[in-house]
């Protein structure tokens, strides 16, 4: 594991990575951050082109994301494990949970690690980490926590903003498989918080023009329904108000719809 003292290069290290766009970075400038290069910004502005409401969107599942962990500090559960967590915007979440909570950062993409080792000051050093792995690869992510800032004998919350759609799985086995792994090694009282886009994210007219745009420039979409979600959590169990839009959790909020499903569950034995 990486401890995050280090100050990174500003760029990826790879020139001929910024030649095209790269998922974590296009989400990055989607998001107002920094870390991103010319290719990113032209695939995401022409995104927005066609679909002018995505970044409204994205805004909500993340508007969730915040709340969410807000409640889990709130319910005493200090620690923060984020899979598929990308770049961190200035509003990542190690500044959201405060100077005392302990956060890791996994990735399956070097470019984005490389980029959050650059943006974590040194300060973060022993109380955020990030790790390079694929999420999906539970038993070796946790043995790389074994060496980082979270105790696992206390409760921790798992949180996957906005990656599941972008995780290759046909039917969900494989992630049903992954988040049983993280359950039965998470201490009682851990949280698992998803926002993951579904099948309406793109209303049928624009899903013909704008999916094609987005699997070129970033990666193969894999939008899932409320079955196969649910089928994904297994074990865990949702707290209320079980699967609902992101601006509908915790309440009902009337407010336009994000096309993002927002879960909260609770790991009980
Ligand atoms: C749309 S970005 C979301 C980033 C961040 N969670 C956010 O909301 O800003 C999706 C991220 O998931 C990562 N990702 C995709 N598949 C993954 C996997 N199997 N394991 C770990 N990370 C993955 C990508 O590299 C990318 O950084």
């Amino acid at each position: 594991m990486d401890r995050t003292g280090g100050r990174g290069q500003a760029s990826d290290g790879c020139p001929e990575l910024a030649t095209r766009p790269n998922l974590a970075r296009a989400t990055n400038y989607l998001v107002g951050g920094g870390a991103n290069f010319a290719p990113d910004r032209a695939a995401v502005n022409e995104m927005l082109a066609m679909d002018p409401g995505l970044g409204r969107r994205i805004q909500a599942g993340r508007a969730f994301v915040a709340r969410a962990v807000r409640d889990a500090l709130d319910g005493g559960c200090d620690q923060f494990l984020e899979l598929g967590a990308g770049i961190p915007s200035p509003a990542g979440l190690h500044s959201l949970v405060g100077p005392d909570a302990r956060v890791v950062y996994v990735d399956v993409d070097p470019v984005a690690v490389a980029h959050t080792r650059d943006l974590l000051a040194a300060e973060e050093a022993g109380r955020v980490a990030v790790v390079e792995a694929d999420l999906r690869d539970a038993a070796g992510v946790l043995t790389q926590l074994a060496t980082g800032p979270l105790d696992l004998g206390r409760p921790v919350t798992l949180v996957c903003n906005s990656v599941l759609q972008w995780v290759a799985d046909s039917d969900g086995t494989e992630l049903a498989r992954t988040f049983e792994a993280y359950r039965s090694a998470l201490a009682p009282g851990s949280r698992l918080v998803i926002s993951v886009a579904h099948p309406d994210e793109l209303a049928a007219e624009e899903a013909a023009e704008v999916r094609p745009i987005i699997e070129a420039a970033v990666a193969p979409l894999r939008l899932r329904g409320r079955a196969e979600l649910d089928r994904i959590l297994g074990a865990w169990e949702p707290l209320p108000p079980g699967i609902v839009d992101a601006v509908d959790w915790p309440v009902a909020s009337g407010a336009e719809t994000s096309g993002f499903y927002a879960v909260v569950c609770a790991a009980r034995r």
